[in-house]
């Protein structure tokens, strides 16, 4: 299979089952994009398809060719920090990090489609990506920060 992570073309020789998020964190060593759940019932696994924010547990490595896929470590650099990461240190949101990487691919993905998206717009586009720690609040206030540093 043919396809792009992060604008660097992979071709990989894989199991057609194997789902995109071993794909990532065993073939590729990309380990920002988290498993936790396995059954799309958590989002810690969320990554980008073409723009819209997927569960990579539940993506089958036979679908992806030509796919092309964005991971957290695609999305800004330490020095240029995308402004979701950035807002989400302004706010500290993250408490243990198990789920972030996945929360911030969601809310990019959000940001995206609903550049001022309100608070009920938020928790409706984050409720499938859950938090143990409860960084919920922080959550919502990182995205609406990330929305005004996008609008500005
Ligand atoms: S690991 Fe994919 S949704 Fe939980
Ligand atoms: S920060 Fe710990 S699970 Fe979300």
């Amino acid at each position: 299979m043919r396809f792009t992570v992060n604008q660097t073309p992979h071709e990989v020789d894989v199991p057609e089952d194997m789902p995109l998020l071993w794909v990532l964190r065993d073939e590729l060593r990309l380990t920002g994009t988290k498993y936790g759940c396995g059954i799309a019932q958590c989002g810690a696994c969320t990554v980008l398809l073409d723009g819209i924010a997927m569960r990579s547990c539940q993506f089958r490595a036979a679908d992806l060719e030509g796919v092309d896929v964005t991971t957290i470590e695609g999305l800004g650099t330490p020095e240029t920090l995308h402004a979701v990461q950035a807002a989400w240190i302004e706010k500290q949101v993250a408490q243990c990090g198990y789920c972030q990487s996945g929360q911030i691919m969601q809310a990019v993905a959000l940001l995206e489609v609903n550049p001022e998206p309100s608070d009920t717009d938020i928790d409706e586009a984050m409720s499938g990506n859950l938090c143990r720690c409860g960084t919920y609040p922080r959550i919502r206030e990182a995205i609406h920060l990330a929305s005004q540093k996008v609008g500005a």
